[in-house]
């Protein structure tokens, strides 16, 4: 049997925030943001909506797509670096809102790479026959750890989530390979300040870090698998910025209209970003069954992962 992806869902705020609108409170021009990064606007969540309000209505999506109720879940597992509050975790008030009353629930953290690590754990529990449906979910409200005065940061970032339902699929379908990497000697270069609770990021290093790591690990799910880079219908990267996304498409040779871009419209959601990408790509038909998609991200830590999926049940 193989492991793979049964629904799919996102959620992403209605309240949009423009570059233009940027303008008004730094220093900072739309066309520095779209040459730079690739973003054109942002999803920014409202005061009373919470990143497991916004975890709900992605997962709820998901669960409908993949006809699983809540009671079926075994696990939940919820990659997040904004929780509601440290604890209770998110995953155990998305456990209570769905009614999932017999799953187990934990939260991940590994930043943008989390949802990669959470879909590699459902794997093992899933093919060791332990679980039978688990649901993986990203979900982020990064505004609310946002300095809005620092134009370095401010411009990169929106709320949103997204989820995936997943269990048992024909043999030859599903995740076929993955990594997942990490590095803490490189924790100093995005990390939320103890003492002002925002967000800090060194973009250059970041920037290096990743331009290096996404080609590489997506090259190498590939050639796990035994296969070319041809192969790749499909590529969904981190959406962190369109300059970095580009170095991953090109090393694995694939054109413009098949890796996603919804940084254009969402910016960075971390966690988010991948699950909410991939549940935008299955609704408006860019991924097609039996199409080899390859997931890539990374992100604080520092952390990384990559999945090659044969899409499909
Ligand atoms: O998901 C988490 C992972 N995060 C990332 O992947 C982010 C990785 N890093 C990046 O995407 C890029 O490094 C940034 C988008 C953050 C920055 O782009 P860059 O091309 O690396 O710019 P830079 O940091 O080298 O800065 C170039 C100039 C600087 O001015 P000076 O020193 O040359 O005078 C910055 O102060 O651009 C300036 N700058 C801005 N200008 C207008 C920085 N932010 C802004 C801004 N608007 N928002």
């Amino acid at each position: 049997m193989g492991v793979g992806v049964l629904g799919t869902g996102h959620y992403a705020p209605s309240k949009v925030v423009t570059n233009k609108d940027l303008e008004k409170i730094v220093d900072t021009s739309d066309e520095w943001i779209r040459t730079r990064t690739g973003i054109e606007e942002r999803r920014i969540a409202e005061d009373d909506m919470e990143t497991s309000e916004m975890a709900y209505r992605a997962s709820v999506a998901a669960l409908e797509e993949a006809n699983v109720k809540g009671e079926d879940l075994d696990l939940i597992l919820v990659a997040t670096v904004t929780p509601d509050t440290p604890f209770p975790s998110v995953s155990c008030m998305l456990q209570e809102k769905l009614g999932a009353v017999k799953a187990a629930a934990m939260d991940i953290s590994a930043a943008c790479a989390g949802f990669m690590y959470g879909m590699v754990t459902a794997k093992q529990f899933i093919e060791s026959n332990v679980y039978k449906n688990i649901l993986v979910v990203g979900a982020e409200k990064l505004s609310k750890i946002t300095d809005w005065s620092d134009r370095n940061t401010c411009v990169l970032f929106g709320d949103g989530a997204g989820a995936a339902v997943m269990g048992e699929v024909a043999d030859g379908k599903g995740i076929l390979s993955f990594e997942l990497g990490s590095n803490g000697s490189g924790g100093e270069h995005l990390y939320q300040d103890p003492e002002s609770g925002y967000l800090y990021m060194n973009g250059r290093e970041v920037f290096k870090f990743a331009v290096r790591q996404m080609p590489e690990s997506s090259v190498n799910v590939i050639e796990k698998i035994g296969q070319n880079k041809e192969d790749v219908d499909y590529l969904i990267p981190h959406q962190a910025n369109i300059r970095i996304m580009e170095a991953a498409r090109e090393k694995l040779g694939i054109s413009e209209d098949r890796m996603a871009t919804s940084i254009k419209k969402y910016g960075n959601n971390s966690s988010a970003s991948i699950p909410m990408a991939l549940s935008e790509a299955v609704k408006n038909g860019k991924i097609k069954n039996d199409d080899l998609v390859v997931l890539v991200g990374f992100g604080a830590g520092l952390t990384w992962g990559a999945i090659a999926l044969r899409w499909g049940k």
